[in-house]
């Protein structure tokens, strides 16, 4: 039978975004950012306790908002949860981008923001973060005198590390009166710094958070928006009554309330960072300052052709030859034996150009 499905135009224009995230269980994985230490056993002996009644019935959120709202010092009406933190970036879209309006991005970043905007048939302005990974401050004032929707920073940035600090960000806000300002703190634990205690101050900032990092449950899928209660009101208007499973819910309660296990992760991520750095150096590789969980590292001409190995050894790095260029690759911080078996691969498998 031959039928016309009315497809939209912007949809038509782009093709499917396959993550290259298929058969990497058993692969060192330092590819995604992902916590490769697990969550807290906290969150198992919660999800183990789950009764066939409560899988049956429609999730309920007033209590767990009260609470993981509590856990980011705002009230529950300051505080939006959805399906991880691709979903609490997907609704900015709805509540504010109409097809053809234009949104404001810095690249590299990450690449959900080109992502949805592409399938909303929106316009993307791109300013780009300079050769030393440094915030393009002047760039982004310029560019907000034209009004787009909505601008989007993550703070730190994925995947150049980069982290903007507040005077940067105030004057970011204060340019912004026609733009809602979405700061991406997916990362924000591993940094020490977030801008939520601002929302009360600036009515355009929107703050998205994941417990997919920090707390290790990027399967689970638990995100949140975080603004005033004002402008967060706007973005309910576009949500559907169920975004959020039940398991997310019980499995962030419990890892939010095991702080010491967050804790433990955050300080080894930041003491690793660090000298994961200073080992890569030794081999006259640059690495960027970074405060997320990752580092970006370039190793020259020959990066490819080392990266290409690891993989055939199960080391899954990032490489980021396409937006930042040939070389460039994006290293999640694992445990220190994780480490060690990435920089002992390396040693074995690569000689810096003479
Ligand atoms: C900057 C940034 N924002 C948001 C996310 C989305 O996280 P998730 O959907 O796993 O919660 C990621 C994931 O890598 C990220 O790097």
């Amino acid at each position: 039978m031959k039928v016309h499905l009315p497809v939209r135009k912007a949809i038509l224009n782009r093709r499917t975004y396959e993550a290259p995230a298929e058969g990497r269980s058993d692969k060192l994985r330092l590819d995604f950012n992902e916590n490769t230490s697990g969550c807290s056993p906290a969150v198992r002996r919660a999800l183990a306790k789950l009764t066939a009644k409560q899988l049956a019935m429609y999730p309920e959120y007033q209590e767990p908002t009260r609470r993981i709202a509590r856990h980011f010092g705002v009230a529950p009406e300051e505080l939006l949860l959805t399906n991880g933190g691709d979903d609490a970036l997907r609704v900015f879209f709805d509540t504010f981008v109409q097809p053809s309006s234009h949104i404001l991005i810095c690249e590299p970043t990450f690449p959900m923001y080109r992502y949805y905007a592409e399938i909303y048939g929106a316009r993307i302005s791109v300013v780009r973060y300079g050769s030393d990974m440094d915030f393009p401050l002047a760039d982004v004032i310029a560019a907000l005198h034209k009004r787009p929707r909505v601008l989007f920073i993550a703070n730190p940035n994925n995947p150049t590390g980069t982290l903007l600090q507040k005077d940067e960000l105030r004057r970011i806000l204060k340019a912004a009166t026609y733009t809602a300002v979405v700061i991406d703190e997916a990362y924000a634990e591993f940094s020490g710094f977030s801008v939520v205690k601002w929302i009360d101050s600036y009515p355009q900032l929107f703050v998205a958070r994941t417990l997919s990092k920090v707390a290790g449950l990027a399967a689970l899928r638990l995100g949140a928006v975080i603004a005033c209660k004002k402008s967060l009101a706007l973005v309910r208007r576009a949500m559907p009554p169920f975004p959020v499973n039940l398991a997310a819910l019980v499995a962030a309660e419990a890892a939010l309330k095991d702080t010491a296990a967050m804790n433990r992760y955050v300080f080894e991520v930041q003491r690793l960072r660090q000298w994961l750095a200073m080992e890569l150096e030794k081999f006259d590789v640059k690495t960027y300052p970074s405060a997320g969980n990752f580092l970006l590292a370039y190793f020259g001409p020959t990066g490819p052709h080392l990266f290409h190995k690891l993989d055939k050894q199960g080391i899954l790095l990032r490489e980021r030859s396409k937006d930042i260029g040939p070389g460039f690759v994006r290293i999640t911080i694992g445990t220190q034996s994780e480490m060690r078996r990435l920089l002992n691969t390396i040693r074995k498998e690569w000689r810096a150009p003479a």
